[in-house]
């Protein structure tokens, strides 16, 4: 029988989804058999990121029931990558948790690997999924909410004595306010660092496209190796060389980054079609003729309304002239390696851990 393995978050829109997907077929690439199952009965979206939405017509429930055979139900999605749709009809409060057990270790027969995407909370659909898997991936992204999340997650698997389970911290350097990369990992305290994984716009393409098991992200495949291979050998890579791996994606995506800060002020800059002609907004506007200013109009009056009747219209287009308003610069934009580079020392965790 194939080895069950389930992806789990505890909070929702944390990438349990997109690693399923992405590390589903990052493993059929290394030569295994895999199924890549959704779990989330009621609420499905592994099959969008596939591009499998409309060729759906019988799921994992249908096979249960014994309304289809499972060939009927899983939509092949190349050589030896499989993927089985969740119910969207039953939530899993309809759902025997016994009768699902039975049904993946079935059809995990087929396969090397059975990866089964589980729902965000700690409620039904995840008390099933703990009894039938082997290994768990916790997922989590660097921010409070979901690190507490999946430390709660962690909670639940002592007490159902599942040890054998490691972190994935996903989406690093999505945000400027995220918890530093050390920090997340020393308040969690986890034994096994599955890996890390930094935020890619790719991902996002894919998934929305329904690619997602198609495409290879340079930087996310760097990143993937420790995790499958503690998947392969159940043993993960130490913490140092998850780190030591992590630190080198870093400083590789520093050294490539160009400064492109003129260019985003110039992107910003009134340019000379944007004439205060038309702005009415907070701009004061002098008309003037040849010798002498005729009129100011203060913030809110449109320089149209400043020329007088005197004006010809040909001498209110040659003097209207803006006061010149310092240009404000944006915010500099920060780059990846920055973000993934920056420190913080947070308030929020006390001695390392999460309370
Ligand atoms: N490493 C990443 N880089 C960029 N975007 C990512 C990454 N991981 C996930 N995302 C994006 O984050 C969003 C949430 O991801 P996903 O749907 O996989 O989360 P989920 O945990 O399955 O959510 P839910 O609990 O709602 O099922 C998606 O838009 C996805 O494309
Ligand atoms: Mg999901």
């Amino acid at each position: 029988m194939g080895k069950i393995i389930a992806i789990m978050s505890g909070k929702g829109g944390v990438g349990k989804t997109t690693l399923t997907a992405y590390m589903g077929a990052a493993l059929n690439r290394r030569g295994h058999r895999v199924l890549i199952t959704d779990a989330d009965f009621g609420m499905r979206d592994l099959d969008l990121v596939l591009g499998k939405e409309n060729d759906i017509f019988f799921d994992a429930i249908d096979i249960w029931k014994e309304r289809c055979n499972k060939d009927n139900a899983i939509l092949p999605l190349r050589a030896g990558f499989d993927f089985l749709p969740a119910t969207q009809s039953r939530r899993w409060e309809d759902v025997g948790r016994k009768g699902y057990g039975k049904l993946i270790k079935k059809i995990a027969k087929s396969y090397d690997y059975v990866i089964i995407d589980a729902p965000a909370g700690i409620g039904r659909g995840n008390e099933a999924i703990f009894r039938v898997v082997e290994q768990l991936l916790l997922v989590a992204e660097p921010m409070w909410v979901s690190l507490r999340a999946v430390q709660r997650v962690m909670q639940l698997c002592h007490e159902e004595r599942l040890f054998n389970y490691g972190l994935v911290l996903n989406n690093v350097g999505r945000s400027e306010a995220a918890v530093p990369v050390e920090e997340a990992l020393q308040s969690l305290q986890v034994e096994n660092i599955g890996t890390i994984l930094p935020h890619s716009t790719n991902i996002l393409t894919w998934s929305q496209a329904g690619v997602l098991h198609e495409e290879c992200d340079g930087a996310i495949d760097t990143m993937m190796d420790p995790l499958l291979d503690y998947i392969e050998s159940d043993t993960a890579w130490a913490e140092e060389d998850v780190l030591t791996r992590w630190n080198t994606l870093v400083a590789a995506n520093t050294d490539d980054e160009t400064d492109d800060s003129d260019s985003e002020i110039d992107k910003t800059s009134v340019s000379e079609g944007e004439s205060n002609l038309s702005s009415s907004v907070n701009t004061k506007v002098t008309a003037t003729t040849a010798d002498s200013e005729v009129a100011v109009a203060e913030p809110g009056v449109t320089a149209a309304k400043v020329a007088t009747e005197e004006d010809t219209l040909e001498a209110v287009d040659e003097v209207v002239k803006t006061e010149e308003q310092p240009i404000e610069e944006p915010p500099k934009k920060l780059s990846f390696g920055s973000l993934l580079k920056r420190r913080f020392t947070s308030f929020w965790t006390r001695g390392g851990r999460l309370r």
